[in-house]
């Protein structure tokens, strides 16, 4: 039996990465999610002042030394040898991230190292915005998870109040219409599902029943064992 390639695409708030990371368990899959390596040199990018409206000065510093874990139970996030994996989801690297992950040259390093770490022979589920578009056209099964606006506010609100921080839902609904519009109407590689997607809407859907319909459709497309 062939391995299998897995890409889930989807703008924030869709429970892509609980869910993704429920599926690779599943297949016993390799995890790989690309929305931390954009938020390490991200937060590269922060630390060393660089002007993050200025696309010349990012692209100038593009090769951040980064790693990050490859393991759907391991959520690690190394910039140099450093941990960072609490301070990658901070509210500034979230705030400062779209700018970023807008520039081609950020893009085209990452592209590239995304597509390493999928090769190989094992079962893979990569996570992001352009990993059926772009990094992995080829994959076995593409699957772009979609949630209204207000439901992912919602439950990123749940979220932050959970970990202690403010109640504050019009300002995470206006956070979220905002990072949608970034990523959707950037030049390079918008968010998008790829013609051969399958959409799931995930508004009035559990974790476990998004993982289980994923986990079909896997096994109808790609014939993949468990
Ligand atoms: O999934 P996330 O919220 O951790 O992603 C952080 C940001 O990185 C998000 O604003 C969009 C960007 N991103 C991207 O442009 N391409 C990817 N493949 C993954 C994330």
């Amino acid at each position: 039996m062939s391995r299998v390639v897995v890409a889930v695409d989807g703008p924030a708030g869709t429970g892509k990465s609980s869910v993704s990371r429920g599926l690779a368990r599943a297949l016993n899959a390799h995890y790989l999610d690309t929305g931390a390596m954009y938020r390490i040199v991200t937060l590269s990018m922060l630390r060393a002042d660089i002007d993050i409206t200025d696309p010349a000065s990012i692209a100038a510093v593009a090769d951040v030394p980064l790693s990050v874990g490859y393991d759907p139970n391991v959520d690690r996030a190394y910039l140099g040898g450093e941990d960072v994996s609490d301070e990658i989801r901070g509210d500034e690297v979230t705030k400062a991230v779209s700018a970023v992950s807008a520039v081609p040259e950020v893009r085209a390093r990452l592209v590239a190292m995304q597509r390493e770490l999928a090769s190989g022979s094992d079962n893979v589920v990569v996570e992001g915005r352009d990993i059926g578009t772009v990094v992995l056209p080829d994959a076995d099964v593409k699957i772009f998870l979609t949630a209204s606006a207000e439901t992912r506010a919602r439950r990123r609100n749940d979220q932050n109040v959970a970990a202690g921080l403010p109640d504050e839902y019009e300002a995470v609904l206006a956070d979220v219409r905002r990072r949608d519009h970034l990523d959707s109407t950037r030049a390079v590689s918008p968010l998008r599902p790829a013609e051969d997607a399958v959409i799931v809407d995930t508004s009035d859907m559990t974790e476990a029943e998004v993982v289980a319909q994923l986990l079909e459709l896997v096994e109808q497309r790609s014939g993949a064992v468990r």
